[in-house]
Formats: C-alpha cells, structure tokens, sequence
C-alpha cells in the first residue's frame, strides 16, 4: 500500500515539473494570456462605427509570363498587410522583453484581402504563412502567392508593344466602412505609390521590360460606401515588349523571303512559268508565317497586329508581282501570228530600244548582216541554180557584179528563157520568205523586248513598294514607346525617388 502511494506520489511530482516547466515559457505564456478573451470573427476595433485601417504593399519577385492568347498575366509576389489589433497588445517589459510573437494565419483577425481580377478561381495567397504581433498590437502578415490575373492585351502594335496590366485588390467581406485599405507607408513616412522590387530577389523576364508600376487606392463613386466595390488598391504593371524574339524568329526570316519575289523580273521571258512559280512560293511561304503569328495572338477583330499588317502587306506585294509576272509573259512570248503589234507600241519599243542597252544602231547593224548574208545567199543559190541548168551566167564573177555587167546578165537571162525564168521566180520566191521570216524574228524580239521594259519598270515599282512599305510600317512600331508618365494627365512618376 505504501509502495503504490510512493509511486503515485513520484508520478505527481514529476508531472507537477512538466507543467511548471510547460507554464514557464514566457512566450507560451504571453500567448495564453493574449488569446483568453480573442474572438478572431470580431473586427478589431473599440466601437462598431470604427473603421480598421488595413495597410496593402506589393513586392514583385518575378514576371513569370503573360500569356497574349489567354490574355492573363502570372506574377509571383509578397502582398504585405498591416494593421492594428489592440486586442493582442502587451506591455514587453512586463512580459520578460517579448517584442514580437509568431502565431498561425487562422488564429487572428484577417482583413480577407482578395486578388479581384483573378482569373483561375485563386482569390487567395499560396502559402498561409505565420502573422507576425509586436507589443503594440501591430499585426504583420506577408504572405507569398502566385497570381493568375486577367489582364487585356493591346495587340495593335504586336511585336513592338506594351502592355498595361493590373492588379486590383480589396477586402471580399467588409466594406469601406469597416476596414479602409490604405497604401502602405515606409519608415520615413512615405506613401508607396509603387510595386516594390527588390532587386537582389526579382528575376528579370526575358520578354518583358518593367517601365512602369504605379500603385493607387481607387474609389468608385458609382458604389456608396457599403458596397464592396466601393474601394480598390489597384496596383499597375506596364510592360514593355522586348522585340528582338520575333524580329530574329519571323519579321527577318519573312522579309527575306518576301524581297525574293522581285527577283522573279530578272528571270528572261524563256522561264516562262518559273517566273510565276517564284511568286506563287513566296506567297506560300508568307501563308505559314502568318499562320505562325495567329497562333501567338488572340482571337480578336478588334484590331490586327502590326507584323500582322506587314504579312498582310507583302501578301499583296506578292499577289501583285504575280498577277504582274503573267502580264509580263502574255507580252514577252507574243508572236505576229497572234497579235498584232499597234505603231505606237512599235515606236515605243524602238524609241526605248535606242534607250536601253542594247542600242537601235546594233540592232540596225544586226539586221543588216542578217540582210546582207541573205542577199549573199540569194546571189549563191542564184549562181548555183545557174550552173545546174548550165545557163551562161555562169560566165559572170558573183563578187563583182556591177551595172554594166547586170545589163549583160538581164540580156543572157532573157536569151536563156523559159528555164532561167524558173529559176529566177524560185530565187525571188527565197528572198520573199527570208524577208518575211526576218520580218517576223524581229517582231518576236520586239515583243521580248517590251516585255523587259514592263519587268524593269515594275521591278522598280516592286522594290520601292516593299522599302517603304517594310520601314513605313516597323517605324510606326518603333515609335510606339510607353509614355513617360503611368498616367496621361498627371506629370506624376509614380516610382521611388
Ligand atoms: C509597462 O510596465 C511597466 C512596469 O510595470 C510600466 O512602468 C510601464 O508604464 C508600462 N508601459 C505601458 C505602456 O503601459
Ligand atoms: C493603364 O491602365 C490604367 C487603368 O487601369 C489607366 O488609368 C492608365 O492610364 C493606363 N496607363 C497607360 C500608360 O496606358
């Protein structure tokens, strides 16, 4: 029986120590003390008509990505919220010099700050981190999260834009009569008008420039001061785009490839087809760029993109060289059987054949030699016809024939009747068709030739269409530029000075 009370009595001291010892953490102590009385559903303040003043800060850690084509922005940041909870105040000197206690999210008061604009049905912060209490009832809570927002893109400009997002909290159960959320305020008392960025955390975006991200407290007079909607901490990221992705990926490659098709006018009229073909690849490739760009894009007819505009742009280039190629070729492979060549366009041909390189007198002289091997040839068929019936002409030397000796000639003939008549008509008969096939080589070459002059004329159309039309176009993008001030009206940065 003593045995068992001794026993009993060892066991009850040794928890008697547990718990004076458990009892003597201060902090432990200070806890239980703070939290006797606490309601955390009840609004921290003395009377009902009271209002918490709930301080809002944004650091930015990281630009994740902004997605054109869903229209929404990923952002990883810190959301701090301040305020005062008097009833979780002490007085440190009296608590062993406790200044700060840690105690979880859902132990206290929370002002129910929520991402409005939230787009994945994620109002809240991704990890619910401890809410830090000083001795004067300050509450503390930095919270990480990562928000899915909705954010409107502007894609008149696409490659060369920015883009004006934002990020708008407010409490999601009490209105601006219970809880007044103000921008927070840094040690030397000011205003952060601002996106804080710390620079030794933040990751630099690979696409997106910061320029600007002013931070605002936004009241909607449409609403009365007991709606929700009443008032807003807006917080405003304007990004600027950095091109060089898309110059290198497809504003370059399609340039290129689309200052190709006015090589299609230096290939000769003989290519025939191959000069279309040039044309109409092009035009094929210039479809998969575009294709490319409707991919990266929304869905939108509200406006279209700018590099869309270029693709645009050189489609027509392109349809218009193409159209031009089949002009060009009805004219250069035209024949006297099929057509008939007008006098002015005559003139104009051999008036701009003195111009072009290959100069009037050259094709005179070409003529000429053609002409003159003819006349050679009519006088050696003539001679040869001669010898084979064995007239007496033979007698004459072909190489001098002068007009002494042609009288002489025209007497033999007519001596040497009916057979030399024969052979005269046959010989008249040569010269005919060699005139007449002259005449219509040089025709086919005039028509060649005009043919040249329109692909010349409009090679320099082509190419001076497409310069001005290519920096007529990018220079619009690049003098898009966000404007100096976050916004128009107010000569305000907006920034940390
Ligand atoms: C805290 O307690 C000390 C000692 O009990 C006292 O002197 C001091 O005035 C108290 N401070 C406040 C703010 O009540
Ligand atoms: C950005 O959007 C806000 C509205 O959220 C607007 O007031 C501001 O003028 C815009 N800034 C620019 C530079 O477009």
């Amino acid at each position: 029986m003593a045995a068992r009370f001794w026993i009993f009595c060892g066991v009850g001291i040794i928890l008697g120590a547990l718990i004076v010892q458990v009892q003597c953490n201060e902090e432990s102590q200070l806890i239980s003390n703070l939290f006797k009385n606490y309601n955390k559903n009840i609004r921290p303040v003395v009377r009902p008509e009271d209002k918490v003043e709930v301080q809002i800060k944004l650091t930015l850690t990281n630009l994740i990505s902004l997605n054109e084509k869903e229209e929404t922005l990923t952002t990883n940041v810190w959301i701090e919220i301040q305020w005062e909870d008097l009833r979780l105040a002490w007085n440190s000197s009296d608590n062993y010099g406790i200044e700060v206690i840690r105690v979880p999210y859902n132990t206290v008061w929370l002002p129910d700050i929520v991402l409005e604009n939230n787009i994945d049905g994620k109002f809240d912060v991704a990890y619910y981190a401890n809410v830090l209490i000083s001795s004067s009832g300050w509450m503390y809570w930095l919270p990480p999260a990562i928000y899915r927002s909705t954010c409107a893109i502007e894609i008149t400009y696409f490659p060369f834009d920015y883009q004006n997002c934002t990020l708008a909290f407010r409490s999601q159960t009490y209105s601006a009569n219970e809880v007044d959320l103000t921008l927070a305020v840094d040690e030397k008392g000011v205003t952060i008008e601002w996106v804080d960025i710390d620079p030794a955390a933040f990751t630099e975006n690979g696409e997106w420039a910061i320029v600007h991200r002013p931070a605002r407290k936004m009241i909607n007079t449409r609403y009365s001061p007991d709606d929700l909607e009443y008032q807003e901490i807006i917080f405003n990221v304007i990004i600027q785009r950095k091109p060089l992705f898309y110059i290198i990926n497809i504003i370059l490659p399609c340039s290129l490839i689309s200052s190709l098709v006015v090589l299609a006018y230096f290939l000769p009229a003989q290519a025939g087809g191959q000069k279309l073909t040039v044309a109409i690849s092009v035009l094929l490739a210039q479809t998969v760029f575009l294709f490319l760009i409707a991919q990266k894009v929304p869905e939108t007819s509200l406006s279209v993109p700018l590099i869309g505009k270029y693709l645009i742009f050189v489609m027509c280039v392109t349809t218009l060289i193409a159209t031009n190629q089949i002009v060009v070729l009805n004219f250069s492979l035209r024949s006297p059987s099929t057509h008939i060549m007008s006098h002015t366009i005559k003139h104009v041909s051999t008036s701009r054949a003195i111009q072009s390189n290959l100069s009037f007198q050259e094709l005179l002289h070409l003529n000429l030699l053609v002409f003159d091997h003819h006349q050679r040839c009519l006088h050696l068929s003539l001679v040869m016809m001669c010898s084979r019936s064995n007239c007496p002409c033979l007698l004459f030397s072909v190489d001098s024939i002068d007009v002494s000796s042609t009288a002489n000639l025209y007497k033999s003939l007519a001596q040497a009747a009916p057979e030399i008549k024969q052979c005269v008509d046959a010989c008249n008969f040569i010269a005919d068709s060699t005139r007449q096939q002259n005449n219509i080589g040089s025709e086919i070459e005039s028509w060649v030739l005009i043919g040249k002059m329109i692909d010349k004329v409009c090679f320099w159309a082509a190419i001076l269409l497409f310069i001005i039309g290519t920096v007529g176009i990018f220079l619009t993008g690049h003098f898009n530029q966000v404007p100096e001030f976050p916004f128009p009206g107010q000569n305000k940065k907006y920034a940390p000075s």
